[in-house]
Parts: structure tokens; sequence; C-alpha cells
């Protein structure tokens, strides 16, 4: 994630003119609504950023704050049939390496689909088909984008599962998807996203369903392809701790919007904003007896249908009565800076955060 020096979008106001982006992947404004009977759901309500190739930006936010949808909707995925059939409205802008997707061409985005960008997906099983063996899936992942008979389709189907750490990859390579543990599907699929080396990979909640050690491997595996490739990496998670050593920069959503986001070091150990705060104290510690560490953020996410007037977290932050004049309920706060490319969505004053953070915060940490 890099500072916007054009459009200034980084400051999360993309600006009319809509100057060429300089960032690899540029996000300005981002909006998917889907209608429901309910009611409109603002799944992703206005998000911007940036990110260049070779850096990791790590998407953090509760269950239900829109991270899949952010996802899916860059992809051009977004009315794909896991999440219905009701046409989701789409806006904003999405800047892949001087294209812009949302205008462009659906065939043109297709094709940059799998080769270009890719995804890892929440549920491995969603993403492979339980019919076709993990080879024939990645062979023809290759072969969509490369025109190449399937012996040499394979080999390098054999070297990307070897590359992923399936042990004995010329013969896992005829198993089915049921075959395989949790853990060597993700495997599989990881193969599978990065055979055609994309510049662009989503990692969604790559670890969730792993137990620990392997969400370890996978996400040293994660970080050492994209050593290798050079790939401007995204990954997606609810845990603040899994992308605090693997990503540069962080954003962290709430309620389809960012309320804070900046290098991952500052967002990790001098977070800004109330919601931050709440995920950084409910996250399991080593160190801590059970019952001290587990401090969920109190209360439920918002309706994305009726999104709470002024700041969207008000109901549950505990400082909402801070700020004057009842303000965290009638304005929406803007993200500004409160650091080195670091920006945060609070009307909290910068003396109020600071005097919060030393005095309640960072002593419970
Ligand atoms: N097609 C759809 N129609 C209506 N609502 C939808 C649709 N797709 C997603 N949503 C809603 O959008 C919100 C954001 O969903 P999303 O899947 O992005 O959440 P998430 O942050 O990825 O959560 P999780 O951590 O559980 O994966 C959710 O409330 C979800 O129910
Ligand atoms: S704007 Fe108010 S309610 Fe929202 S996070 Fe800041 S202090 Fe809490
Ligand atoms: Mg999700």
């Amino acid at each position: 994630m890099t500072e916007l020096s054009k459009s200034g979008a980084a400051v999360g106001e993309p600006t009319d003119a809509s100057p060429a982006p300089t960032a690899f992947l540029e996000v300005r404004d981002l909006k998917v609504h889907f209608p429901t009977d309910d009611g409109l759901v603002k799944s992703v309500d206005g998000l911007s950023f940036a990110l260049e190739k070779g850096k990791t930006l790590g998407i953090v936010g509760e269950s239900g704050s829109g991270k899949s949808v952010t996802s899916l909707g860059i992809m051009g995925l977004h009315t794909a049939g896991q999440y219905g059939k009701r046409k989701a409205q789409i806006s904003g802008e999405i800047w892949l390496d001087g294209t812009e997707l949302l205008s462009a061409d659906p065939d043109h985005v297709r094709k940059l689909r799998g080769r270009q960008m890719a995804m890892i997906f929440q549920d491995p099983l969603s993403a492979l088909h339980p019919y076709y063996t993990i080879g024939a899936q990645i062979v023809e992942a290759y072969r969509i984008h490369h025109n190449v008979d399937k012996k040499t389709a394979k080999r390098r189907a054999v070297e990307m599962l070897d590359r992923v750490g399936i042990p004995q990859p010329d013969k896992r390579i005829d198993s089915y998807p049921h075959e395989f543990s949790g853990g060597m599907r993700q495997r599989a699929m990881i193969a599978m996203s990065l055979v055609n080396n994309p510049e662009l990979l989503i990692a969604d909640e790559p670890t969730t369903a792993l137990d620990v050690t392997v969400q370890a491997q996978i996400l040293d595996l994660i970080r050492d392809l994209q050593k290798e490739f050079g790939s401007a990496v995204i990954v997606i998670t609810h845990d603040l701790g899994v992308v605090a050593e693997l990503a540069d920069d962080i954003l962290v959503m709430y309620g389809g919007r960012c309320v804070e986001r900046g290098p991952a070091e500052d967002v990790f150990y001098e977070p800004r904003h109330p919601y931050t705060w709440g995920l950084l104290g409910s996250m399991p510690r080593l160190d801590r007896e059970q019952q001290e560490r587990l401090v969920p953020v109190k209360g439920s996410p918002p309706s994305l249908i009726n999104i709470p007037s002024g700041c969207a977290f008000n109901p549950r932050c505990p400082y909402a009565d801070v700020p004057k004049d009842n303000v965290t309920r009638t304005v929406r706060p803007e993200l500004t800076e409160v650091g080195s490319r670091h920006w945060a969505a609070c009307h909290l004053s910068a003396e109020q955060r600071e005097t919060i953070w030393i005095n309640e915060i960072a002593p419970k940490l």
C-alpha cells in the first residue's frame, strides 16, 4: 500500500479527475452493494487503497466486514454463484497495471484472471472441482493461458505441487480433492493459483481452517513465493496477528469501510482507532492465562442495511462519548492522517487518542 501522490485517494477521497494511477493496483472509492428483499446491503462502501508489486497488504476485520466481497470485486467475481444470484451494484475504480477493470471488457478481465491476478479462496473445496483430479485442474488452469501440450503442462503442475510442499507430487497429482487433507487442499489451491505466476495474488483467509503448524507453513509459503515471483499480495484475515508479520501494510475494515490503515508496524504497535484497539485486545496471546486473553470486541457487527449514523462503530465503542456534541453519532468520521502514511477514521483528537492509548490500552496488551 502506498501513498497515492497523484490522486490523493490514499486519504480516502478519490478525485473527480481520476488521473492515471501510479501504483500497480489502485482501488478508488469501491462500492459493492447487494439489493435484497430486506434492503440494500452495503457490503463495501467506499474503499480506497493502493498496492505495489512485491508488497503485501493485510486486510483485517470481523466476519461480515466486507473482506471477501472486496476481493471478489477486484477479481471481477462479485456476482459469482457462491454469493447468490442477484446482481451486485459495483462502482468506483479498480486499476490494475494501468487498466481500469470495472469499465473493461469482461472478456479481458476473464483473461487477466488466473494469469495476471489469482485468488486463494476462503474455502478450497468451493474452488476445486470434486470430480476432477488435482492435477487435471492445475493442468487446465495452466493451459488456458499457455499454448502447451498436456505433457508439458503436467510437468509444470508437478513442479508447482512440489513447490508448495506436497510430498510425492508425481503420484499425488492424480488424487481427487477429497483424498487430500485440509492443509494439502489449501496447498493444492495455492499451486493452482500460482501456476501462471500471477502478478496480483489475493489470499482470502488462507489458514482459518488449518491447525497452527500448517497455518505457519502456508504463510511461509506465500511469503517465499511472493519473494520469488515479486507479486503484489493481499492477505485477508480476521486475525491481526497473522498479518502483523506477513504484511507491509494493514487495512482495517469495519462495516464495509476502512477505519484505519498504514504500515503494518504502526497499525500493530501504535494503532489509532478504537476498533483496532479492540481487535488487538481480542488476539490470543500465548503468554497470558486463558481467561485474561480473549476479550472480544463487545457487541455485534453493524447491519449493512441500516449502518449506524455517524461513526458506524459508535454503538460498540467505549469512547463514543469522549468527542464533544454527540458528534460520533451524527457525523461520519473521514480518514485523516494520524502519522506518516497512517490514517484513521475517528473523531477523537490526537491528544484524546494518545491519553487513552497510554493510560488504558497499551498497559493491557
Ligand atoms: N450476494 C449477496 N447478497 C447479500 N448480501 C451479501 C451478498 N454477498 C455478501 N453479502 C453480505 O456482505 C457482507 C460482507 O460479506 P463478506 O463475505 O465480504 O464478509 P467477510 O468480511 O469476508 O466475512 P468473513 O470473515 O466471515 O469471511 C456480509 O454481511 C454478507 O452477508
Ligand atoms: S468516532 Fe467515536 S465512536 Fe467512532 S471510533 Fe472514534 S471515538 Fe469511537
Ligand atoms: Mg470472507
